[in-house]
């Protein structure tokens, strides 16, 4: 059964007092639901996070290192996520391909090292404004998949959350419709069938993430292939983040 999932992606805001007054009210807001809510914020703030946060609220980093571990001055590895009890990784947000540069062959093996140290990759996938208008966005996402996915055996892959993000709509303001992001949702679907089973794509949880808020997540999440959301600017908001995580 496929989960459903809302995440919080705080991207590089919130000073330390900030975060901490945020994540409190988030702990505090007590929010009765049955969908998974993962609060990526900057690492500073995870192992402070870990050690103080309610029982229905996971943690993701928003990075991680391709490599185990040793000199690589400035990386975080899986395994030190781990040990802090972070369960969850952003892999390849379209921002860290953009300014870091970040390679698929990259992410594929960041994809490897988070595995093996048993944090779950959420994998961020999507296409530009200029793929969109082309036309070309299908084989943008699919090689996206292919490249640094699709390498995982059966059973590895089950333990991998997608997110689909068309960059264009990120920070915008402009969000798919609901019936675009469903056509990508559906078809991310379908190549993981083709490429696992229809058993294994049913237990996966593709998000949507691009200017999604407390207004727009009903209908977007009515989707029959939308599994979640993505949030960057309302997830550092109590209220419009937990609204979010009410609209299914
Ligand atoms: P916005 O919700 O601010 O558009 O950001 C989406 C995002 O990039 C989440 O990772």
């Amino acid at each position: 059964m496929r989960k459903r999932i809302v995440v919080g992606n705080w991207k590089m805001n919130m000073n330390n007092s900030a975060a901490h007054s945020l994540f409190q009210s988030l702990n505090n807001a007590e929010i009765v639901s049955s969908t998974k809510i993962i609060i990526a914020p900057p690492s500073v703030y995870l192992s402070g996070f870990s050690s103080n946060k309610s029982k229905n609220i996971y943690l993701a980093a928003q990075n991680c290192s391709d490599n185990e571990n040793g000199a690589y001055t400035g990386e975080i590895s899986a395994s030190m996520l781990y040990s802090i009890g972070v369960g969850y990784s952003l892999v390849g947000h379209s921002e860290r391909r953009q300014y870091q540069n970040e390679s698929d062959l990259l992410l594929k093996q960041k994809i490897n090292v988070l595995i093996e140290n048993k944090v779950i990759p959420i994998f961020c996938c999507g296409e530009n404004l200029d793929k969109r208008e082309s036309g070309d966005f299908y084989k943008v996402i699919q090689s996206q998949l292919e490249n640094s996915l699709f390498h995982l055996s059966n059973s590895e892959i089950k333990e991998v959350v997608i997110a689909y993000e068309p960059v264009w709509a990120i920070g915008t303001g402009v969000t798919a419709s609901p019936g675009q992001a469903q056509e990508i949702h559906a078809f991310i679907r379908s190549l993981l069938v083709e490429r696992y089973s229809l058993e294994t794509a049913e237990e996966i949880s593709i998000l949507y993430g691009g200017s999604c808020n407390a207004s727009n997540a009903k209908e977007l999440f009515m989707n029959k292939d939308v599994d979640g959301g993505l949030i960057g600017g309302a997830a550092l908001d109590v209220d419009s983040f937990s609204a979010i995580i009410k609209s299914f």
